[in-house]
């Protein structure tokens, strides 16, 4: 948290306002926190949910799993999941254990398709004591996203007007006690724009989302919930809303004053138009492009032969390296974006290099049946990856595969080359160890 003094300015649009922002912040008492580690978004999904419970301080993750991505895919479906998984037939709106939910949806963020600013808010109402959902657009449900959430659940009830801060820069969850902030959502989204911002500049202040409900909520069962997002033009945050349902009543029943999220910084990495975009989610590292000009010459360079370069430099280099990538592009005069979509669609491409020892585990139906999903999570939680990812060390890739051609085996993974059948969750540690798996990633 910042502890600047800041004066907002005069603008012909807003009202000035000026707040003793140290003393408000002096104000803050921090009731938990939860520190967590930043990761890449994979395929539209940041494979965790952030749970809250407000009665406990408690803050922990939840997986996503890759059940939970097919079976729901996000924003509602992922909110009914979520509370399905956590209320009673017997829950109100304003029990205990009802919870005040924001989802995103797999393209949330992505800023090609329209409406995918949205995210979705999920609760039991107080206007009618069955679930009701409502969508919003502004920033919140991206800024999620790119902090590193799926979903948000906030669960239970605060003793005293809380704000809960989500920090996506440093990683860290807070719950703090804000009491001499407004009331108002639009002085407070302004508020607390300024006071989280990471730096006195309209580029950090965009950074910042504010959800927030107000005075009316507290006394009404049809208060519906602020989001907001910095209006650069304006120079002041405003505000859209999740209207249905009494969304923003039971953030009020549950003492929240406001949730916070910062964003990081974020690249583009859907607009694949330049180079420097690119080299976000392609690998770096040059090869020989001598060896690539070899494998473009076998197909005349010719435009209507891409995958088959594309396969050739696949087996010679294991990965679709990114200078690569640009060779085949000017040799053929297929554009780079054009290349990036066939190298990232077909699974047999990689654009990622692959670990030294690389794991392959069996998803087809006679492995499936016998347990395949529980040997992936167990290889998943040793090596702190998902499938399809590589450790930071480089040294093991894991990646789900069909059927291996083994079935009488089944549960069967492949690594390195060598097949093993019958494979158990536990048996997982000891056949990493012996590929010179150490959690210290020596
Ligand atoms: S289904 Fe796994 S080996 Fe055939």
């Amino acid at each position: 948290m910042t502890t600047k003094s800041i004066r907002i300015e005069e603008t012909k649009t807003h009202t000035v306002h000026q707040w003793d922002f140290p003393k408000l912040i002096e104000a803050h008492k921090q009731l938990s926190s939860y520190d967590y580690a930043k990761q890449k978004i994979k395929h539209g999904y940041a494979n965790r949910s952030l749970h809250v419970n407000l009665s406990s301080g408690k803050i922990k993750e939840k997986k996503v799993t890759e059940d939970m991505k097919k079976l729901f895919v996000g924003g509602r479906g992922f909110g009914l999941k979520l509370l399905w998984d956590e209320i009673k037939p017997s829950t109100r709106w304003d029990s205990n254990e009802n919870e005040l939910i924001v989802t995103t949806g797999p393209l949330c963020g992505a800023t090609q398709y329209a409406g995918s600013g949205k995210s979705i808010c999920l609760t039991v109402s107080p206007a009618t004591d069955i679930i009701c959902d409502s969508n919003v657009g502004g920033f919140f449900g991206p800024f999620l996203k790119f902090s590193g959430f799926d979903a948000l659940e906030i669960q239970g009830k605060a003793k005293e007007d809380v704000i809960v801060v989500i920090d996506g820069v440093t990683g860290k969850v807070s719950v703090e006690t804000a009491p001499l902030e407004e009331h108002n959502s639009h002085l407070l989204a302004e508020q607390l724009t300024y006071m989280y911002a990471k730096e006195d500049t309209d580029k950090a202040r965009q950074q910042v989302s504010v959800v927030s409900a107000g005075k009316g909520a507290e006394n009404s069962y049809w208060g519906m919930l602020n989001f907001s997002f910095y209006d650069v033009r304006r120079k002041v945050p405003r505000v859209k809303q999740a209207g249905r349902g009494g969304l923003g009543s039971v953030l009020r029943n549950k003492h929240i004053k406001a949730i916070v999220v910062i964003a990081p910084f974020t690249k583009p990495i859907w607009q694949i138009s330049s180079g420097q975009q690119l080299a976000d989610v392609v690998d770096k590292k040059d090869v020989d492009l001598a060896k690539v000009d070899n494998i473009i010459n076998k197909w005349n360079a010719d435009s209507n032969f891409v995958i088959e370069m594309f396969q050739d430099i696949q087996e010679t280099f294991q990965h679709i390296p990114m200078n690569a990538l640009n060779r085949v592009a000017d040799k053929t005069s297929v554009p780079t974006g054009q290349l990036f979509h066939i190298a990232s669609f077909y699974k047999s491409f990689s654009l990622e290099s692959k670990g030294e020892t690389q794991i392959q585990v069996c998803m087809g139906t006679a492995c499936v049946v016998r347990g395949a999903n529980e040997v992936l999570e167990s290889f998943e939680r040793e090596l702190g990856i998902n499938a399809g990812q590589t450790t930071e060390n480089k040294k093991f890739s894991l990646e789900k595969v069909r059927c291996l051609g083994c079935c009488g085996l089944a549960p069967v993974i492949n690594i390195n080359d060598e097949v093993i059948g019958g494979v158990k969750p536990a048996d997982v540690p000891e056949i990493l160890q012996k590929h010179g798996f150490s959690k210290e990633g020596d």
